[in-house]
């Protein structure tokens, strides 16, 4: 069953914001008008990427930023281009938008990291 889980103008452009969905915690960002969502979860450790709530971002919000060793990832692909986790990416979540809102499908969420 697909679940909304906000309105696209809850994300402007630069920022991001973290959610929990059925136990499995996940943010949205948005870079150059499109909005991504990734499971907060490093690929390298498994441990979530922000200290601080909805601190994804680096101070440009260009990048995601792990905030335990501060790998860099890019927004549009979760790929990781700084950091120990190099040639490794995010697990993204899909989802589509209705009436203005994000809305996710709980049963397409990712399981488990992607194995590195
Ligand atoms: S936990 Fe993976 S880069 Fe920090």
């Amino acid at each position: 069953m697909a679940v909304p889980l906000c309105h696209v103008d809850d994300i402007p452009e630069g920022s991001a914001r973290g959610f929990t969905l059925q136990g499995t915690r996940l943010f949205a960002a948005r870079n150059h008008s499109k909005i991504f969502i990734y499971l907060n979860r490093c690929p390298h450790l498994g441990i979530a990427l922000d200290w601080e709530p909805d601190s994804f971002l680096d101070p440009e919000g260009l990048y995601i930023r792990c905030a335990n060793h501060g790998a860099f990832f890019e927004i549009d692909t979760g790929n990781c281009i700084q950091g120990p986790c190099v040639g490794d990416a995010l697990w993204s979540v899909d989802y589509r938008i209705m009436n203005g809102m994000l809305m996710i499908d709980e049963a397409e969420l990712p399981e488990s990291p992607r194995p590195a």
